[in-house]
């Protein structure tokens, strides 16, 4: 499978993305390299991974614990003070191995230590693999909300080895699935028609290699998110604004993000419809394809009311307007977008219809 080439580095596919780091480290003169790893890619990952490439190389593992409760400045700090003890420098390299909360917190953390080291990340989750590793957004949570803090730098390569996907359970498949969805919605009907009837792990490489691609050539165009890349977002308002409250509500079990997003993108469907023209068969469409793959919850009022509550801190804000990414149709997206408050009443209505 060829490369995706961004601007500054590439994403390579199995057997080639072992072969682009082995040849990468053999011409680069790094003073350590350190891998990055949580308690499952320690287990299920590493091993493989280090035999294909790091047998001519000193290493050293660094482990977080997993989950996106991890995802902390407080985290950070004890991988920063674990570099530094073991004598990173500016030469030194972090190899990011696992899933988003793994490569976000990895890329942040290298991006900071001694203000900036090299960095690659090699996702093990569907959801990394098809978003959080490619595009150069880095960060953590501020308390329950969402990557508030970090930078946007990008790696010197992304290798994506889609073996590694056999270690993931269905619901972390279909979560990474949500976001690949979100590409059909957002750029591409066609490719959306197919992911809703086909997908299956028999052909996932092809599906992740169209996913990146779609990523690339937005994330190619605006890069720091000034305008087109906003669309990435579609679903995300309200979705993580759901999965803060979540996140912050011990008494519910913790939603993965492709199922906040799944949430997400049907109440924003509704907004869409409402606002800017999709139609009423387009949203059926996404509401039922969304609903057949993904928990439906049974959100109260006052769940509602916190979670438009949490709409305030969204990154995309700006002098106090929330601006939401809607559909004119499936493949369309429109951005900054206003919403009148009274209708995400009715999204949640819309939602909760059987
Ligand atoms: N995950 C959305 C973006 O990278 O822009």
């Amino acid at each position: 499978m060829e490369s995706v080439i961004t601007d500054t580095y590439a994403v390579h596919f199995n057997q080639r993305a072992y072969d682009a780091i082995n040849d990468h480290l053999a011409h680069t003169a790094y003073s350590k390299v350190f891998v990055l790893v949580d308690e499952n890619t320690k287990r299920d990952c590493l091993e493989d991974f280090t035999k294909a490439t790091l047998n001519n190389t000193d290493f050293e593992v660094l482990e977080v614990e997993s989950g996106e409760k991890n995802k902390t400045i407080a985290t950070c700090i004890q991988l920063w003070e674990a570099l530094s003890e073991k004598d990173a420098d500016r030469k030194s390299l972090l190899i990011n191995l696992g899933g988003g909360v793994v490569t976000d917190m990895g890329g942040f953390v290298a991006s900071t230590f001694k203000r900036g080291i090299a960095f690659i990340n090699v996702p093990t989750s569907l959801l990394a693999m098809v978003d959080a590793s490619i595009g150069g957004k880095t960060g953590v949570d501020l308390g329950a909300l969402k990557n508030q803090i970090g930078v946007i730098n990008q790696p010197i390569m992304v290798l994506i080895v889609s073996d590694f996907l056999k270690s993931l359970g269905e619901r972390q498949l279909q979560s990474g699935y949500a976001e690949m969805l979100k590409h059909g919605l957002i750029t591409d009907a066609g490719y959306w028609n197919v992911l809703k009837s086909h997908f299956d792990t028999k052909n996932i490489d092809h599906l992740i290699y169209t996913s990146v691609t779609i990523k690339n050539k937005v994330v190619l165009q605006d890069p720091t998110e000034q305008h087109l890349r906003k669309i990435l977002n579609f679903g995300h308002t309200l979705g993580h604004a759901v999965e803060s409250y979540f996140l912050e509500h011990i008494a519910y079990e913790t939603l993965l993000h492709g199922e906040a997003i799944a949430i997400g993108m049907i109440l924003e469907g509704y907004l869409s419809k409402s606002l800017t023209g999709l139609s009423d068969a387009e949203l059926t469409d996404i509401k039922d394809t969304f609903l057949k793959r993904y928990p439906k919850i049974d959100f109260k009022e006052n769940d509602i009311d916190a979670i438009l509550a949490l709409l305030k801190f969204d990154k995309k804000n700006t002098h106090g307007n929330i601006n939401f990414v809607l559909l004119k149709d499936i493949g369309t997206p429109v951005i900054d977008v206003k919403i009148p408050h009274e209708l995400f009443a009715d999204a949640f209505a819309y939602y909760a219809q059987v």
